[in-house]
């Protein structure tokens, strides 16, 4: 059986990446492709208890080291216990951020590089690379605004938040923005960069281009 798709989501918080897993995941299913989805960190009980203390304010400041561990614990979790499982039943897994976040966040964010993080990855994911990775890089502006109003609302409705990188400085932010821009730059290959602000489905269109592509090549 052929393997699956590994395709990946990423941007800031607030770039829409939930919408569009959703709908490449129906876009999918009505081809009769076998599709998972899944996001990081979380997608197994215990990566969701991980995100819990990973995002939830009420954690303080945890060490940016600390962040690196956890998001690592729940990847190292989901690719045993989600990731390579459906890959092997030739399924493709949609998969809602990966180690590209880890990098652009902690690595960029909290200013660690990239060198720990990908050594990191080849220790923890080994050569688990994804296939396609899409990139949604709305205007800076804009996607800040929309993570902060989403914020708000959680807080409340429920008062909890998983706001804890959504309370972050401007500043954090134009360096994770800057490290999504480097990776892009750098893996021109697996990175389908879709910038600016586009409406609900002209990123859908610009998506569903790029994966029919990987399709094809994938035969
Ligand atoms: P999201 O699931 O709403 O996209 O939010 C996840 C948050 O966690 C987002 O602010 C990015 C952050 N994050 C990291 O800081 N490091 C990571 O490795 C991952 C996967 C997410």
């Amino acid at each position: 059986m052929p393997r699956g798709l590994f395709i990946t989501l990423e941007g800031l918080d607030g770039s829409g990446k939930t919408t569009q897993i959703k709908r490449l995941g129906a876009w999918m299913a009505r081809r009769g492709l076998a599709v998972i989805e899944t996001r990081q960190p979380g997608g197994t009980a215990a990566g969701e208890r991980i995100r819990e203390i990973l995002l939830d304010s009420r954690s303080g400041t945890l060490a940016p080291l600390t962040e690196v561990a956890l998001a690592f614990a729940a990847r190292a979790q989901a690719i045993v216990e989600v990731i390579e499982p459906a890959l092997a039943a030739g399924k493709m897994v949609l998969c809602d951020r990966f180690t590209d976040s880890t990098e652009a966040y902690q690595g960029g964010g909290r200013e660690l590089g990239s060198a720990i993080v990908l050594e990191l990855h080849r220790l923890i994911c080994g050569d688990l690379q994804p296939d396609l990775t899409l990139l949604l890089l709305p205007g800076f502006e804009a996607s800040l605004a929309r993570a902060r109003r989403r914020n708000d609302r959680m807080e409340q409705a429920t008062g909890t938040n998983e706001g804890r990188f959504e309370q972050e400085q401007d500043a954090f932010y134009r360096r994770v923005w800057q490290k999504y821009r480097e990776i892009a730059a750098r893996e021109p290959e697996r990175v389908v960069l879709i910038e600016g602000d586009l409406g609900i489905d002209e990123v859908h269109e610009q998506i569903v281009e790029a994966v029919s592509e990987r399709l094809v090549l994938a035969g």
